[in-house]
C-alpha cells in the first residue's frame, strides 16, 4: 500500500462524506482512508461505516485510547499500512487538492509539514484577530523553545514517511492537537538524514459545524512544549 490518509474527527457528520468523495476524485490507485473517529454523538463514525460499505478503500476506527486528537492520529497511524502516512482533518478545511500534491512531494521527502506559510499556501477567509494572535504566539514558541526551522509548525496536515514514524513511534506522548510538531521534534532529534520540506496548502473554511480548539487544548500545547523542550539533547 503506497498511502494511508488518516482522518479524525469529533462531530463532523456534515463533512465527512465531503472530504472522502473529495479523497477518492484526487488521490489515483493505491491508498487507504482510516477515519478516527472520537466517539462523536452526532453519528459520524455510523456515516463513514455506511460510506464504507461501497467504498472499500475507506474505513471508520473509534479512537479507544486518550481522548483527544493527537491520540486519534497515533491510534490511525499504527493501523496503517500505507508506505507514506498522512494526516487531515475531517471538516474540509484541508483541501484534497492539496493532498495529492503534499503525497507527490513526499515521494521525495521524509516529513512533509502542510503549510500556509509558504509558496502556494493561504487562507481562504481572513481569521478573527483573538485567532491570530493565538496561532502567531504558539507559532513563536514553537521557534524559540523547540527550535523547529518549518514555518507552520502548527499545522494539522502533513506527511511522514512510514520508516520515520517507526523511529520515533516508541518515544511519543500524544496530547491535543500538535501531533505534527511533536513528530517532527522527536525527528529531529533522530539521528539520520531526515528530509524535511513544506508544501503551500490553503487552509479553508469550515462549513459545518464548529472547531474544538479550547482553553484546554491551548494549555495542552503549553504543557507539550515545556515536556518536549526539558527531553532535548545537548
Ligand atoms: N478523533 C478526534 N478527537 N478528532 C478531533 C478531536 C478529538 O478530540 N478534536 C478535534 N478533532 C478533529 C475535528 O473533527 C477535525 O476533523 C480536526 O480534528 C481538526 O479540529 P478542528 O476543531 O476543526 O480544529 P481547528 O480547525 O480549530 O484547527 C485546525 O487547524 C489548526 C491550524 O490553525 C487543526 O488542523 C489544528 O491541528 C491546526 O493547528
Ligand atoms: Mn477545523
Amino acid at each position: 500500500m503506497k498511502y494511508s490518509v488518516v482522518v479524525p474527527t469529533l462531530n463532523e457528520r456534515g463533512n465527512i462524506v465531503r472530504l472522502l468523495e473529495a479523497i477518492e476524485a484526487a488521490l489515483p490507485g493505491d491508498y487507504e482512508v482510516i477515519v478516527v473517529d472520537e466517539h462523536s454523538p452526532d453519528g459520524t463514525l455510523e456515516v463513514v461505516r455506511e460510506y464504507a460499505q461501497t467504498h472499500p478503500r475507506v474505513r471508520g476506527e473509534s479512537n479507544p485510547g486518550v481522548r483527544g486528537l493527537s491520540p486519534s492520529i497515533v491510534h490511525g497511524f499504527n493501523l496503517a499500512a500505507g508506505e507514506i502516512l498522512c494526516c487531515m482533518d475531517g471538516d474540509l478545511q484541508h483541501d484534497a487538492k492539496d493532498l495529492a500534491g503534499l503525497l507527490r512531494t513526499a515521494e521525495e521527502h521524509d516529513f512533509v509539514v502542510g503549510s500556509r506559510y509558504v509558496e502556494g499556501g493561504g487562507f481562504a477567509e481572513k481569521w478573527n484577530p483573538c485567532r491570530v494572535l493565538v496561532s502567531r504566539t504558539a507559532t513563536f514558541l514553537a521557534h524559540w523553545l523547540l527550535g523547529v526551522q518549518v514555518r507552520d509548525p502548527m499545522s494539522g496536515f502533513f506527511a511522514i514517511r512510514r520508516e520515520a514514524y517507526l523511529s520515533v513511534r516508541e518515544r511519543l506522548n500524544p496530547r491535543g492537537f500538535k501531533i505534527m510538531l511533536e513528530l517532527l521534534w522527536l525527528l529531529k532529534q533522530t539521528p539520520g538524514n531526515w528530509r524535511v520540506t513544506e508544501y503551500g496548502i490553503t487552509f479553508g473554511l469550515r462549513h459545518y459545524g464548529r472547531s474544538k480548539l479550547s482553553g484546554r487544548v491551548i494549555w495542552q500545547y503549553l504543557t507539550m512544549l515545556y515536556t518536549l523542550r526539558r527531553q532535548r539533547q545537548p
